[in-house]
């Protein structure tokens, strides 16, 4: 080969498939892993592309390999690996050079590490990078936090690797350090949310109507031609379809309940509590994922925790319950974006919403028809300052909120958890009460530590006369 144009560190997964992504647009690629032979069976397997991929013993001389000023993107595991080996590049790089995260990070890291970096003269981006190993090899949706001009240096290498939707790259400089990873965050966190109200919804006809997961494939796959069209529906509708091949059974049969989770999700929840916003449906999709995981708490309670609910379930259309994950799906990314927003203004990073939406329009896993409509609504800035409250919102919700209260009352009677669902029609409820019920918690916190509350009906600050007899 000869000179390469950009190091890639790490051949796990993701970082063959970028790789590869890299090397089809035109990119010579300087490859190093702490296992070299991962690089071998890479190089190996590229066919034509290996003529683009170069093995380097060490990372001198991956750094060796690569034109000044060098581009170097980590695609290893977050935390300290990340740390360990830009404090091994350190000493080996020159100034100007680039060193791009495009691993799964916390943004707060990545806040550290950009200061530390750019005050060495170095160029550092956090990039989200979305879509699995499909996305990563055929164009991801990426997510770029860091200085404007780091990213100018990139721009054109990413931008020919990203997804498009209708012509449009799916990447976009969105504000400064931690701004892409943070972003990327919450994109995740989304994608908690919109898989467990699937797995809620595939769970009712399953557990509810009982149908087998080949009977239940035919709907989703129905949904994904109309206002439910998206990736995850997509992949729902494959992954019910699927037989094993050595039983011949349904395969998602034969797989344990018990979800892994890396992270991302609970860091979106963290987040937004730590900067007061509500993330009820993301929360309930990262309590489900744990939950899932204690198997032998919940072998013990499903013999012990009787009874269950009613015997036969209230009727529960497929259009109920397709307007029930329409209403969450909704709720779910306003309530992404609000969280969006709250982390904008805490960190200064400006974030443009409507671009984040078009970048999430291809490429990543939480890609919908929807997101087009967010875009869309968000360039218009008719927001009313919701995105549940907008001009397009409000008619969808309107119509399909019927179908989310028939299906969550319907699993509630019969014994057949729902929190993420529920939880958005707990939002729902809970944002359109003009009067709600914290005039009690007001009394109460009155009551007990004289904090004082505000009357309906005159100016200032006022006791109850709690304790007066
Ligand atoms: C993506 C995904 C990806 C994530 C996996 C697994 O956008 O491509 O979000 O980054 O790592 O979906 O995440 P969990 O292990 O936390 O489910």
């Amino acid at each position: 080969m000869t000179q390469a144009h950009i190091g890639v560190i790490g051949v796990g997964t993701m970082g063959s498939a970028l790789a590869l992504n890299f090397a089809e647009k035109g990119q010579n690629v300087a490859l190093w892993n702490l296992e070299l032979d991962m690089v071998d069976r890479l190089v190996a397997s590229a066919g034509d592309l290996s003529a683009r991929l170069q093995r380097c013993e060490s990372l001198a001389d991956l750094v060796t390999a690569l034109p000044v000023p060098r581009t170097i993107v980590l695609m290893i595991p977050a935390g300290t690996p990340v740390d360990q080996t830009i404090a091994a590049l350190r000493p080996l790089l020159s100034a100007g050079d680039t060193i791009i995260d495009g691993g799964n990070s916390d943004f707060r890291d990545t806040m550290i590490r950009t200061k530390t970096l750019e005050d060495a003269g170095l160029c550092y981006l956090g990039i989200g990078v979305s879509g699995g190993a499909e996305g990563a090899r055929r164009g991801p949706s990426m997510m770029v936090g860091g200085t404007r001009s780091s990213y100018s240096h990139v721009a054109p290498i990413l931008e020919a690797i990203a997804a498009r939707y209708e012509g449009d790259p799916c990447v976009a400089h969105l504000g400064s350090d931690g701004a892409g990873h943070f972003v990327k965050t919450v994109h995740n966190g989304i994608e908690y949310a919109d898989m467990q109200m699937i797995a809620e919804v595939y769970g009712m006809m399953r557990d509810g109507a009982g149908l087998a997961a080949s009977d239940i494939a035919p709907v989703f796959r129905g949904w994904n031609r109309g206002l439910l069209e998206s990736y995850l529906i997509e992949v729902t509708g494959e992954v019910l379809a699927t037989k094993d091949p050595q039983t011949g059974e349904d395969m998602v049969d034969l797989i344990a309940d018990q979800a892994g989770q890396k992270g991302t999700g609970r860091w979106t929840v963290i987040e937004a509590v730590r900067m007061g916003q509500v993330a009820g449906i993301i929360e309930a999709a990262v309590g489900a994922r744990v939950m899932s995981a204690q198997k032998s708490t919940r072998e013990r309670a499903s013999t012990i925790l009787v009874p269950a609910g009613t015997d036969t379930m209230i009727p529960v259309s497929e259009h109920d319950l397709q307007s029930a994950l329409i209403v969450g799906r909704i709720l779910s990314y306003a309530q992404g974006f609000e969280i969006l927003a709250a982390g904008s203004t805490k960190f200064n990073w400006l974030l443009d919403f409507a671009r984040i939406a078009e970048i999430w329009r291809a490429g990543c896993i939480i890609r919908s028809a929807m997101l087009d409509d967010i875009a869309t609504t968000f360039r218009s800035q008719r927001l009313a300052g919701h995105l549940a409250l907008s001009d397009h919102f409000i008619p969808m919700l309107t119509t399909h909120i019927a179908g989310l209260r028939r299906v969550v009352s319907a699993a509630a009677l019969k014994g057949l958890p729902t929190p993420a669902l529920a939880a958005a029609l707990s939002w729902f409820d809970m944002i359109r009460q003009e009067r709600g019920t914290s005039d009690l918690i007001q009394a109460q916190r009155d009551y007990f530590g004289a904090h004082s509350f505000e009357r309906v009906d005159a100016e200032g600050s006022h006791h109850g006369p709690w304790h007066a007899g």
